[in-house]
């Protein structure tokens, strides 16, 4: 039986005997004296072998780098000069009088702690061995810490903890369904759920109250550092409840877990920001609040210019010219100004302009820029005014439909704020609300629901649907922690009428709503409780407090960026005999015959 976790030995145990379990994490031969440093899940401990035991030596001898072992010994304090601060157990060591090889191990393809030579590719081949990292352990350890407190409040608000389907029908949440063919039903499938989002629905008309689960879904979608093909929601809905107190109570949640992990106390309550001014002033639904730089408008001012750059998006009602102030920034270098344009550049900007402002006192004198030449100088005094700009400052600026404006300046700021050392510490949540409820598409000209066709519009828009859809608001929310949304939900529609004006307004007739929520429309017709929710991106919210840079250190066995498991080969191919049961057939074999 095992006595103690390596990681839990400590000067307390001196003079005790102890039995440990766990891997070589190194095996280091003095000359006569052999060392071991034994590592469990809890942490690595120091056993020392010398001769005087012959047999037990001999053992030791033998021992490799991860070989797993049983061994006995008494604890001692390590001799002077010898203590390891930087371990937990760096006081003690074990003086070893028994050990059993319980497995051998060969060669691993990577040392533990040179995981960084070796490529993802085969750390996720070898995930079982990449795992033992006492850094991965720890992140996955601090996950089930997460999600016990997480449970903990939700059981202890009443809440109930249901599981629903895997095998089930496409729920819209934007991304492309993994399918499973059916062998009873040949030519039909099942979707992988995207999230749970109708049965919880169905739930609330069940009269449950509260709902919890932690679930699995699947999107397929691309992919991403916070996205991956299958991922964990923490997914809630309750009945009876508006937005203001559900958000009390998520958020209460959220302070509570952060409070129990870190010991960091979160504002009380979360700081409220309609999506309206969170796209003005960042850009971005997900405002990383760390980051004080900000969007400054200054279309208004552009519209009679010569330079067309600035005064077509100007005049155009889709458009949106924006100048983003760096402090300090003067001091980029051509060559950083180059790199940054490029960036943007990712986001459909077809450039970026600047000003330095070298001294202010000297009107544009004082300043330098390819465009200055095309702006008046009121124009251009009027700028620096209202960006607030001093000297030694660079201003960017974005001109276009204002998608790619918010999108590109919005990611500049917070790659600036990164690469300038200008991001506050600390935790910034806060709630994105007032969501419009559609998004138009030019390409197809049809609407699209915002969060998804289940939300509620706010109750004073419900006259404009039909007339102005573009002006409608949803009781939609997002929480957002350091620029990442780590959760969305809304109040849902709760009568069928709504629900069906709302699907014909996303372009579903009467005959796709049946064949796709004719289920909801049923039950919304049997006595459906106003209800609402949301859901929380488990790993997103994980990667975040363990301090990750994605979410697949903070998963056991992620995908790769191609949407593939290295370790099992999935997916893979399968037998004729199988694909025969399924009534499939493969295009490549029908090529073939
Ligand atoms: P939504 O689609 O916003 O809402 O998802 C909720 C949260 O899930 C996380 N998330 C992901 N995490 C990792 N990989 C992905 N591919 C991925 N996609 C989403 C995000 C996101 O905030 N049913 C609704 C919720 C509701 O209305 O109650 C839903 O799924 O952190
Ligand atoms: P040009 O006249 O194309 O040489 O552009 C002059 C300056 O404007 C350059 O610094 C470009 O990077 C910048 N620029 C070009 N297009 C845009 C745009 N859509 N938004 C912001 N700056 C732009």
């Amino acid at each position: 039986m095992r006595t103690h976790y390596c990681g839990q030995l400590n000067s307390s145990q001196i003079g005790q005997e102890v039995e440990l379990y766990g891997w070589c994490h190194r095996r280091r031969d003095h000359g006569g004296v052999i060392f071991i440093d034994l590592r469990d899940r809890e942490g690595l401990a120091q056993i020392v072998y010398d001769p005087d035991l012959p047999e037990v030596f001999a053992s030791a001898e033998q021992v490799r780098n991860e070989f797993v072992l049983r061994i006995k010994g008494l604890v001692r304090a390590r001799p002077e000069g010898t203590v390891n601060p930087d371990l937990a157990s760096g006081e003690i060591e074990i003086l070893g009088r028994e050990l059993e090889i319980l497995n051998r191990a060969e060669t691993p393809p990577f040392q533990l702690d040179e995981h960084e030579k070796v490529s993802e590719e085969v750390r996720l081949r070898y995930r079982y061995i990449d795992l033992r990292r006492p850094e991965m352990q720890a992140r996955i350890k601090l996950r089930a810490a997460i999600v016990r407190a997480l449970r903990h409040y939700l059981d202890g608000h009443g809440f109930l903890d249901i599981e629903t389907p895997m095998l089930t029908k496409a729920t819209p949440e934007g991304a492309r369904d993994y399918l499973v063919p059916s062998r009873t039903h040949p030519g039909h499938f099942f979707a992988l759920p995207q999230s749970p989002q109708l049965f919880k629905q169905l739930l609330m008309m069940a009269g449950m109250d509260r709902y919890y689960q932690v679930v699995r879904c699947f999107r397929d979608e691309d992919l991403r550092a916070d996205r991956q093909p299958e991922f964990t929601q923490l997914d809630i809905e309750v009945s009876f409840m508006e937005e203001q107190s559900f958000m009390e109570l998520m958020e209460g949640m959220i302070r509570d877990v952060v409070q129990e992990v870190h010991g960091i106390a979160l504002p009380n309550p979360f700081p409220r920001m309609s999506y309206q001014e969170a796209m003005q002033r960042f850009g971005s639904d997900r405002p990383d609040l760390r980051c004080p730089l900000e969007l400054i408008d200054i279309g208004d001012l552009m519209a009679t210019v010569e330079f067309k750059v600035f005064s077509g998006p100007a005049k155009d009602p889709k458009g949106r010219v924006a100048a983003l102030r760096l402090p300090g920034g003067g001091n980029l270098s051509r060559k950083e100004i180059d790199d940054y344009t490029k960036f943007v550049g990712i986001y459909g900007a077809k450039g970026l302009a600047y000003i330095k402002v070298n001294e202010l006192a000297k009107g544009k004198e004082g300043l330098q820029s390819p465009i200055l030449k095309f702006l008046p100088d009121e124009t251009v005094a009027t700028i620096m005014a209202r960006t607030k700009a001093q000297d030694g400052d660079l201003v960017f600026f974005g001109a276009d439909r204002s998608g790619i404006v918010n999108e590109a300046l919005g990611a500049l700021r917070v790659k600036l704020g990164q690469d300038r050392g200008l991001l506050a510490s600390g935790w910034h949540p806060l709630w994105v609300v007032d969501f419009p409820m559609f998004e138009h598409d030019e390409q197809s000209d049809r609407w699209y629901a915002l969060h998804h066709p289940f939300t509620a519009p706010k109750s004073e828009h419900i006259d404009l649907l039909e007339q102005a859809p573009h002006a409608c608001s949803s009781r939609a929310y997002d929480m957002v922690l350091n620029g990442t949304e780590i959760g969305g939900g809304s109040i849902r529609i709760h009568q069928m009428e709504l629900q069906q004006r709302v699907f014909h307004l996303l372009g579903i007739d009467e005959e796709q709503q049946q064949e796709k929520f004719g289920f909801l429309l049923n039950a919304l017709r049997y006595g459906a409780p106003p209800h609402g929710g949301m859901a929380f991106g488990l790993d997103r919210l994980v990667m975040l407090l363990v301090g990750a840079e994605s979410i697949r250190d903070v998963m056991a066995f992620p995908k790769t960026q191609s949407a593939a498991c290295p370790l099992t080969s999935a997916p893979s191919a399968v037998s004729a005999e199988q694909l025969r049961e399924l009534s499939i057939r493969l295009r490549s074999s029908l090529d073939k015959e």
